[in-house]
């Protein structure tokens, strides 16, 4: 039976390729998309995961929920400098096309109360929505089945800063919350994990542009800001943390080591915002996440380049600016 999940969002890049994976993966059945402050303008987001479910050939059959346009207590901080507008330059015509009237928190509490145990959530932007959702239900972390969240570093550099990934950084409250929750949570790290064994460098980018689907051209345009970026700081690829989180929960078989380590988030330090504490079972505290550290990294590029080789029939035009 396909997996039911619903993805909390910050749509630019590699969450639109997530995306993708949980719109055309047939071992998913992707329920919701919540979207959440994060990399690029809120608005900005919500019009690139529209675009991803026109490129997807599934515009109308996923419905979009609008959540937090700013972190628990912080100023919003973006990815605009590494993203660009997060999808290239591409446009559609979105007449007629509406996110739903409900709030994402609302919709994340809802679906996962309707079957309790049943629901994935796979978090690939700050973790204020979840955090939320926590505050706002107490049975939420015990009816979603499964969290899988893009965040941290596993006793290794951060992005945004030298302590810090990103997602953690820019709520550190949230995530903090989140960790404390109770959630059966699995974690994808920046680094090591994605680093040596999520970018995709020349080589594989070639073959993925070779593809010539709709999905393909897409891809090549989402990922060239940060393509640019990663190459201005030393990282010889496009960088795929989100994309990975959905695949590791679609498809477990990609996950070649992994280990229970006690997991939290660091809010008060002044170098070192966001970052996570990972320990890894010998400072006596019980552990509270998965955290994963080896993949089948071909196995993961041979998923992904699977998913970008189907031929879908996106229903609007797609523009390209310039
Ligand atoms: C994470 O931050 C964002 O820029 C990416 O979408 C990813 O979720 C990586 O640190
Ligand atoms: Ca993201």
């Amino acid at each position: 039976m396909p997996t039911p999940l619903v993805i909390d969002t910050d749509t630019a890049q590699d969450d639109c390729v997530a995306l993708l994976a949980a719109l055309l993966d047939p071992a998913a059945d992707l329920r919701a998309i919540t979207m959440v402050a994060g990399n690029v303008g809120f608005d900005q987001q919500v019009r690139n995961a529209f675009l991803t479910l026109n490129v997807a050939g599934r515009l109308g059959e996923v419905p979009v929920h609008l959540g937090c346009r700013a972190p628990l207590t912080r100023a919003w901080v973006s990815a605009e400098d590494v993203h660009g507008d997060g999808s290239g330059g591409l446009s559609m015509d979105r007449t007629g096309l509406e996110p739903e009237s409900e709030h994402a928190v609302d919709a994340l509490v809802r679906l996962a109360a309707e079957h309790p145990g049943e629901l994935s959530v796979v978090a690939i932007g700050p973790l204020t929505n979840i955090a939320m959702a926590v505050a706002k239900d107490p049975d939420f972390a015990r009816n979603v089945g499964a969290l899988y969240v893009m965040g941290g570093s596993n006793n290794g550099r951060g992005n945004i800063t030298a302590a810090a990934e990103f997602n953690f950084y820019v709520d550190p409250e949230a995530a903090k919350a989140v960790f404390a929750a109770g959630f059966e949570v699995t974690v994808v790290p920046w680094d090591p994990l994605t680093l040596r064994q999520a970018v995709f460098g020349q080589e594989r980018l070639d073959r993925v542009a070779a593809l010539g689907t709709p999905l393909s051209d897409f891809f090549t345009d989402v990922c060239a800001a940060t393509l640019e970026f990663d190459r201005s700081v030393g990282i010889d690829g496009t960088t795929h943390p989100d994309s990975l989180t959905a695949a590791v929960l679609l498809h477990p078989e990609l996950v070649r080591r992994s280990a229970r380590y006690h997991v939290d988030v660091e809010t008060a330090g002044e170098l070192t915002r966001g970052y996570s504490a990972m320990s890894w079972g010998v400072h006596g505290l019980a552990p509270n996440a998965t955290v994963i550290e080896e993949i089948d990294a071909e196995g993961f590029f041979a998923y992904l380049s699977g998913v970008l080789a189907t031929p879908t029939v996106p229903t609007r035009e797609i523009r390209r600016s310039g």
